[in-house]
């Protein structure tokens, strides 16, 4: 395997979304058998950007575990860790923090979206892509999975790791995008925006944790057209479009070959058969959360083991960044 480090994170918000899975969690397994080293970190100091409920907080984290190791997370071949457990990523982010600027900071993405919401927002907010430099700074590493909205995050990163560079010596590499093949899954009672676990619609988001009745409900009720037919038209048809295109991805045809088998089923059929493929998909993972969440001490221990290799990762980095900083 190439030697080479990635890493991303996935913040602890419950179990994950059909949007999530296909849009980035089945890349992340796959750069399983890519790569030599491989971290996903459920970023829960991210999380509390944003006002939390900690007993609500400690089960997300949880169900992140679970969902995580049920969508093929290995920890025999990945290192599965709770970032909150390795101090390390606090402390290069104070460091990093105080090589950025305010102004760099105003236009990106997370603080424009949130802190518009309310109007205010907190500092950690402001600096929430400081921190996700950190993260991926902390290991050096090489390759970074993101999706789009993301770009301009990882690119924080890189400029920081060049900045550090410069100021202290030659220390960290310049992380590179993996782009995950950009599939976006649309809202299902709203074709024109992503699905989200935020949608205020119910019916509109499929969670992994779905059962067969539950994900049969919402295809049927789908938001599609007019027209009767099935075509692939993103543009024109995005609601039918969406179907076609969820359904390539769970059963891993191409889009071609899905139009093809539905050719002759108006949409009201074609919905049957592509919920039939998502539950195909979902139940196994499904039923492996449920095992896994029944398991809490597992999942602890399984996040303290990921912690304690975490941390021998980030320990020498941080013990030479103090020294090139001077401490
Ligand atoms: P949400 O938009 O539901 O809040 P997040 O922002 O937490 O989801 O996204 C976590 C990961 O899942 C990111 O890599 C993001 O690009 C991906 N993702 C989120 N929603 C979708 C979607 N509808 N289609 C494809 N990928 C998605
Ligand atoms: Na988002």
């Amino acid at each position: 395997l190439p030697k080479a480090q990635v890493f991303s994170g996935i913040q602890p918000t419950g179990v994950p979304h059909l949007g999530n899975y296909l849009g980035a969690l089945e890349s992340w397994v796959a750069l399983q058998d890519k790569y030599s080293t491989v971290m996903y970190s459920i970023v829960d100091l991210h999380s509390i950007t944003q006002p939390q409920d900690p007993q609500m907080l400690r089960e997300n984290i949880l169900d992140m575990a679970a969902s995580l190791l049920a969508c093929g997370i290995d920890p025999t071949r990945s290192i599965l860790f709770q970032q909150s457990q390795v101090s390390e990523h606090a402390e290069l982010s104070w460091i990093l923090g105080c090589l950025t600027s305010m102004p760099r900071l105003r236009h990106l993405p997370q603080w424009k979206m949130k802190s518009k919401q309310k109007n205010e927002g907190s500092v950690g907010l402001y600096t929430y892509p400081v921190l996700q430099a950190a993260d991926i700074l902390l290991y050096k590493s090489t390759h970074v999975p993101v999706g789009e909205d993301q770009i301009q995050h990882l690119e924080l990163a890189q400029d920081l790791a060049r900045i550090f560079n410069n100021q202290y010596g030659e220390f960290f590499p310049e992380p590179r995008a993996l782009l995950s093949d950009t599939r976006k899954v649309k809202s299902l009672r709203d074709p024109s925006s992503k699905m989200s676990k935020s949608d205020p619609q119910k019916l509109a988001t499929v969670f992994l944790t779905d059962t067969p009745d539950d994900i049969v409900l919402k295809i049927r009720r789908a938001v599609t057209d007019f027209t009767s037919e099935v075509t692939y038209e993103p543009e024109s048809r995005p609601g039918v479009s969406n179907l076609v295109s969820m359904h390539a991805a769970v059963s891993g045809q191409s889009v071609e070959e899905v139009v093809r088998l539905a050719e002759g089923m108006d949409t009201g059929q074609y919905k049957n058969v592509v919920a039939e493929a998502i539950v195909q998909k979902l139940q196994p993972i499904r039923l492996e959360i449920q095992r896994l969440r029944a398991d809490r001490g597992y999942l602890e221990s399984l996040l303290a083991k990921g912690a304690e290799k975490a941390c021998s990762l980030a320990a020498p980095v941080m013990t030479e960044v103090r020294k090139l900083v001077g401490f």
